[in-house]
């Protein structure tokens, strides 16, 4: 209820069927009238993939209010505080106003010529002297779909350089990887509408209470479903379950493992499904054979008895669901995890039906058009590098040389990264993304920064903890002062419009790339005819035509007046038909290996980072609108209360937790059973109070996501000061 009061004192309104936890019912009753809109212009929401639709009211040339679209699809009119208070954004303070050059180690207000005329001569000379390839770029979740589109073609065809990736490596790279291994292809096969069509819910590694709220309005809806939440955090989520299995950390795949030995032993299977539409179920099956439920229960933690009635209940359902998201993706076994959460819907063919699916639920509002557009990690149209046959079709499609195309992907982001510390990477552009406060073990990223010959930043704000190493600063547009497309986490394509202009001189990013396009003397041949950003939807629609992640039957238009449209229709693979080239999918025989960095006597704690609802990822959004911040300002560490008594540790005292990297000082103790014994908790959001000073550098072999989740820590007292 105080979360309320704030919201309804900041907004002025009165909020009269008021329900926290997961969304506001807001009826727009008494409005101060300063906040009485002139007009209400409908757009998406920037934070999270959930995608949510909202009407933000103007009044003159000032956003002043925000609601939720009671007509949009996602979300029904409710909005989580974020968005409720996404208006404020726009008048926020630290915003980035005009390009920034150091100059004599100030940096220094130039023109946009000199800002870009100078990228564009620094980053070719130092490509010139040690190959095209010492250009490093990484860009974000953040961008309309337009944006990334025009982007990835910059970057690869401009600028010539394959090491480009995006933030969302740190996020849900697993994911794609996982669905790549079981399916052929990345894209998520569910809808939002199952979570209330499903019988059972199975959330594995998802806290949603906290990071897509509005998703949970449909668990209630869904009168009939039993929750069954993983997670060895007692979450909000956890909270709401029917079953809470409190696994030990990074015991996952033992547990699906587990789950699939008692389906098949049961004969809780879909035979046909398994003849017909996968591959692999004879060394699967006997690869599982070894996963009793007396060896699960003891990698878990979990009873034996536990095991069997959440097997007993997924096999037993008529309609499976089975929702994860970083707690699955942010480990150095991610992409194989989720490659164990489908083996258990191909196995009892929970997929492609109504109810049934397995699901990566993303992060960033528009993680999904990066994925699907971005030329980054795989080209356009989910194509891939590796085959001729793609390359071919997009070299004719653009009308440029097929050599012109890269046949394998560059560095990943963490590879980036340590490319920059070797010397190899020279200069680096970083769009939208906060590495400083985002990447694991700060102290080498920091040492990437400081190596670079050139560091380019462009973002809506400075300074940020990214920006102020930059030697080039370029100011850009953010969420409501540009236009374009966003698509959540399930496959919605929905509109984002420009409510008020960019502060000062900031640009649109795609007017940026457009320019740069032009100084290197490639937009005539990349960008014929471009104007704005829905010439870059024209051609994607195109370039996407044919392709599982289609866009070409809904033009801009058709989206608005449709409240957002999911490619690929509802479901993907209701006919069971696959990505991989003979159609069907792969069982996958996964390992339980145990996390690297294990607890010992001189660090004894084993770390979990993660997110609160009120703010997004590393706050240079949320910290500026007071009232999100207001409401969590500090980082915290959460202790189980028997830990706490062995080191005599009380509420509130300010902790120092150590790694055998680094350190974070004078977090806030809180003491609670959320966690359990020998583990602690700690938000990642905070740049004062940083947890990837602590975190490990260690990455998925085949996703190069970081293994954010496990580290072994040691916490004290921190010395007064
Ligand atoms: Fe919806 Fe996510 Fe925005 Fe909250 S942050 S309003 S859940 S899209
Ligand atoms: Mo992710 S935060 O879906 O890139």
């Amino acid at each position: 209820m105080k979360a309320l009061t704030h919201i309804r004192r900041a907004l002025g309104i009165d909020i009269r069927r008021g329900k926290y936890s997961y969304g506001y019912d807001v009826e727009v009753g008494l409005i101060s009238a300063s906040r009485v809109a002139d007009t209400w212009v409908k757009t998406t929401c920037g934070y999270c993939s959930v995608g949510c639709g909202m009407l933000v009211g103007v009044k003159g040339r000032k956003a002043v209010t925000v609601r939720g679209n009671p007509e949009h699809p996602v979300n029904a009119g409710k909005l989580c505080p974020k968005g409720l208070s996404e208006h404020y954004i726009l008048t926020a303070p630290g915003r980035a106003r005009t390009p920034l050059l150091r100059k004599n180690r100030a940096l220094t207000a130039v023109s946009w010529d000199e800002a870009l005329d100078t990228m564009i001569e620094k980053i070719g000379a130092l490509q010139e002297k040690h190959g095209s390839d010492a250009l490093g770029v990484i860009s974000t979740g953040q961008l309309v779909t337009e944006e990334f589109y025009t982007l990835g073609k910059l970057v690869q065809l401009g600028f010539r350089t394959r090491n480009y990736d995006g933030n969302t490596t740190l996020c849900m790279a697993s994911a794609v990887s996982g669905y790549k291994l079981s399916f052929g292809s990345d894209g998520p096969p569910g809808a939002y509408a199952d979570l209330e069509h499903a019988d059972v819910i199975l959330l594995i590694g998802a806290n949603i209470a906290d990071n897509h709220p509005i998703l949970c309005q449909r668990l209630d809806r869904n009168k009939k479903r039993t929750l069954i939440v993983v997670d060895p955090r007692v979450t909000k989520t956890a909270m709401m379950a029917d079953l809470h299995l409190p696994i030990k950390p990074r015991s996952d795949i033992a547990l699906l493992n587990g789950i699939a030995h008692i389906l098949i032993r049961e004969r809780l299977i879909d035979e046909n499904y398994i003849a017909q539409h996968t591959v692999g179920y004879e060394e699967f099956a006997a690869y599982i054979s070894e996963y009793t439920p007396e060896r699960v229960a003891a990698i878990t933690g979990l009873s034996e008895e536990t095991l069997i009635r959440t097997a007993l209940l997924y096999g037993r359902a008529r309609a499976a669901f089975i929702g994860w998201t970083m707690g699955v993706n942010h480990s150095t076994q991610g992409a194989v995890t989720v490659a164990a959460i489908n083996n258990l819907a191909l196995i009892t063919g929970n997929i492609g039906r109504v109810g049934a699916s397995p699901f990566s639920i993303t992060g960033q509002c528009n993680a999904m058009g990066t994925r699907e557009s971005g030329f980054a990690s795989s080209l356009p149209g989910y194509r891939k590098f590796e085959k001729v046959e793609d390359r071919e079709d997009l070299a004719k499609l653009w009308n440029i040389s097929v050599d012109r195309i890269p046949t394998a992907r560059g560095l990943a982001y963490p590879d980036i990264i340590e490319a920059a510390v070797s010397g190899k990477i020279k200069a680096l552009w970083i769009i939208a993304t906060n590495p400083v406060v985002s990447f694991p073990n700060h102290s080498v990223l920091e040492q990437a920064l400081r190596s670079l010959d050139f560091l380019v930043v462009q973002d809506g704000f400075h300074p940020t903890p990214t920006s102020e190493f930059a030697d080039l600063v370029l100011p850009a547009a953010i969420w409501g002062e540009k236009e374009g497309t966003f698509t959540n986490s399930e496959r919605r394509v929905s509109k984002v419009n420009r409510i008020v202009a960019p502060p000062g001189e900031a640009r649109p990013d795609f007017n940026i790339f457009l320019d740069l396009a032009g100084r290197l003397g490639v937009r005539d041949e990349l960008y014929p005819g471009w104007t704005m950003p829905e010439d870059a939807y024209t051609e994607w629609q195109r370039i996407s035509h044919g392709r599982l992640c289609d866009y070409s039957n809904f033009s801009w238009q058709e989206i608005e007046e449709r409240g957002g449209v999911q490619w690929g229709g509802s479901r993907l693979y209701q006919d069971g038909i696959f990505q991989h080239p003979d159609g069907k999918a792969r069982l996958h025989s996964v390992p339980c290996e145990p996390f690297i960095e294990q607890p010992n006597d001189e660090y004894p704690f084993i770390l979990n980072t993660g997110r609160t609802v009120e703010h997004w990822h590393t706050r240079t959004k949320t910290a500026q609108v007071a009232l999100l911040h207001n409401m969590v300002p500090n980082a915290w560490l959460e202790m189980n209360p028997a830990d706490a008594a062995q080191l005599q540790l009380r509420p509130h005292d300010r902790v120092t937790v150590f790694s055998r990297r680094s350190s974070v000082k004078n977090v806030e103790l809180r003491i609670t059973g959320i966690v359990a014994p020998g583990q602690v908790f700690m938000p990642f959001h905070f740049a004062e109070s940083n947890s990837n000073m602590v975190t490990l550098g260690a990455y998925d072999p085949i996703s190069r996501e970081p293994n954010f989740k496990q580290c072994a820590v040691r916490v004290e007292r921190s010395a007064r000061n």
